[in-house]
């Protein structure tokens, strides 16, 4: 795996490849990587693509700098990871190699309605500052594939808004890939990493209360009635969460109650100590 610093060395490299026709794979991430993070790379190898992963801990994402302060740095760790899978090029670049200028001077985009609801809501900021970075790297990496995990449905749908604006959705192909998950069924995520062993055992109650809400989407209970039992299970096991909602999966419009005519999303949020996480899963 070659390892990128500079915008100017990755373009030259990444410029030589494509000439040679080799297609672009692209896998944003923030580091402290897991297997998730793994299976996009996978992914990209074997559909026969140049792997360029970025790690970069985006300072414009994060609405709270204690979340910025506390997010996890395992580079040494991410590198071996990588390394194994057979990745390509690792861009892993400064602050200032990303926002020259700084990053107020980024341009910014307009996800509208997405930037209302759920993370774009609890999060206020989040996902302008998500839009800014991807764009940035997309101009820098130009890629053919773009992988992400759905883990984070919401911001799947702003950067696919962000290709549509920026004029690449003909251009590059978005691969969603699906959430990884550990035996107990709790979502891999960079921030798992923060939780105690004590905070570890309860933080699957979020995944029961998927499977639980798509088992009884179907049984025709009201949504109000398993949001409630949801909440009080996660409540009394000491997680708190913060939303439990069902959305138009392609609109993210919520919903308030299960309509088997719309294919929809349950959308989970959740503190379990001081690390806050997200789930999602569809439900018909
Ligand atoms: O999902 C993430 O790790 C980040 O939000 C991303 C897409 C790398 C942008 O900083």
């Amino acid at each position: 795996m070659i390892v990128f610093k500079r915008v100017s060395e990755l373009q030259s490299y990444l410029q030589t490849q494509q000439k040679s026709d080799s297609k672009i794979g692209f896998i944003p991430t923030m580091g402290a990587l897991h297997n998730g993070h793994i299976s996009l790379i996978s992914k990209a190898k074997e559909e026969g693509i140049l792997a360029v992963c970025s790690i970069f801990v985006n300072p414009a994402q994060f609405n709270d700098k204690k979340d910025f302060e506390k997010y996890p740095s395992t580079v040494a760790e991410d590198i071996v990871l990588l390394d194994a899978a057979k990745c390509d090029i690792l861009f892993l670049p400064s602050v200032h190699e990303i926002y020259p200028k700084g990053e107020d001077d980024a341009k910014s985009y307009d996800f509208g309605f997405l930037e209302t609801v759920y993370e774009g809501a609890k999060r206020p900021g989040h996902f302008k500052g998500v839009g800014k970075v991807v764009a940035l790297l997309l101009q820098i990496i130009q890629p053919d594939v773009l992988y992400m995990g759905s883990k984070d449905y919401q911001q799947c749908m702003v950067v696919k808004n962000l290709c549509l604006q920026m004029g690449l959705s003909e251009r590059i192909r978005f691969e969603t890939c699906p959430t990884k998950r550990e035996a107990d069924g709790l979502a891999m995520s960079s921030r798992n990493r923060r939780l105690s062993d004590s905070e570890r055992s309860i933080a699957a109650i979020i995944y029961q209360c998927l499977i639980s809400i798509q088992n009884k989407a179907t049984s025709g209970m009201s949504f109000r009635i398993v949001e409630k039992e949801c909440t009080e299970l996660m409540c009394a096991k000491g997680i708190k969460p913060e939303y439990v909602g069902i959305a138009h999966a392609d609109s993210l419009e919520p919903l308030a109650d299960f309509d088997p005519a719309v294919k929809m999303v349950v959308l989970i949020a959740a503190w379990v100590g001081d690390v806050r996480l997200i789930d999602n899963m569809i439900l018909n």
